[in-house]
């Protein structure tokens, strides 16, 4: 992690801001040491990767993410699968965040639950490798498998990115620290959607925008044989979009259906 890391995670556990504990250098890569907070919370940092997460997770959780863990190394094979059972192009797809990047300036981007980067990568093809310099990629999951992949394909492309191990229901952030707030593919599995939403919404700053997308067949494909033979083979599929959690406060709210009908996707402004 880069030390200007630190001007925008907060502690997890009390929420003031964090410092370096041990090994502190003035700048360039820290590796390991150890963060703090002026109430004495102490957070390690392990390969360049703050663990902030707090409370810790529920036994629950811990499966779904040791089965992360587990299949990090052949995730994005697993992915391409869907690609010809569903007709779809998700990396394509993926590119089409490039329509919230602003034309020109800063941009601060949280992807939540970034698994293997996938979306950044998507991203750096979709503006060819140029602007990089326009980007601030930042990555929060609670799979160190996850992020420790993220890592490694990340740091050929030589984009500034941050990597933190935490957690959506608690996301170890500031208020406001994002223009654009991104989560694909968990939502349906989350304990807590509505929690997650307002996390999302917390990190991001005014008129900021927040894009979740996960499975759900839209109307129109859940009638089809097609639609049917899908939830049959996963039952992912039949989610609808959560709206009855995203938070009041979300502004200019909607909802569309992406990747042949197959992914829902939902996007609301601070
Ligand atoms: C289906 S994968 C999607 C990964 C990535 N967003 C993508 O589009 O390929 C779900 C991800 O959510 C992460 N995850 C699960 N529970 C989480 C939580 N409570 N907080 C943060 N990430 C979580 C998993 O570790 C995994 O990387
Ligand atoms: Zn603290």
């Amino acid at each position: 992690m880069k030390k200007s890391l630190l001007k925008l995670l907060r502690c997890p556990k009390c929420r003031k801001g964090l410092f370096i504990t041990e090994n502190d250098s003035e700048d360039g890569e820290i590796e390991n040491t150890t963060l703090g907070c002026e109430k004495g919370h102490t957070w390690a940092v392990k390969n360049g990767i703050p663990s902030l997460i707090f409370p810790a997770i529920t036994e629950d959780d811990a499966k779904w993410i040791a089965e992360y863990d587990e299949m990090a190394e052949n995730y994005d094979d697993l992915v391409k699968k869907y690609d010809e059972w569903l007709g779809i192009e998700l990396m394509k797809e993926r590119e089409k965040l490039a329509q919230f990047i602003p034309i020109e300036g800063p941009v601060r981007l949280l992807d939540v639950s970034v698994g293997t980067a996938a979306n950044f990568v998507a991203l750096y093809n979709a503006f060819e490798g140029k602007q990089m310099d326009r980007f601030n990629f930042h990555g929060v999951d609670l799979s160190l498998g996850m992020l420790n992949v993220s890592k490694r394909k990340m740091t050929p492309l030589g984009v500034d990115v941050s990597l933190v191990h935490g957690s959506v229901f608690n996301i170890p952030y500031k208020d406001k620290a994002f223009d654009i707030v991104n989560h694909s593919g968990g939502i349906n599995t989350f304990s807590e959607i509505g929690l997650a939403f307002s996390e999302m919404l917390r990190v991001a700053s005014p008129g900021g925008v927040v894009i979740v997308n996960d499975e759900g067949l839209s109307p129109e494909m859940r009638e089809t044989e097609m639609g049917k033979a899908i939830i049959d083979a996963n039952s992912l599929f039949a989610a609808r979009p959560p709206l009855e959690h995203i938070p009041d406060k979300a502004k200019n709210v909607e909802i569309d259906y992406i990747l042949n009908g197959t992914f829902y996707q939902i996007v609301f402004r601070k």
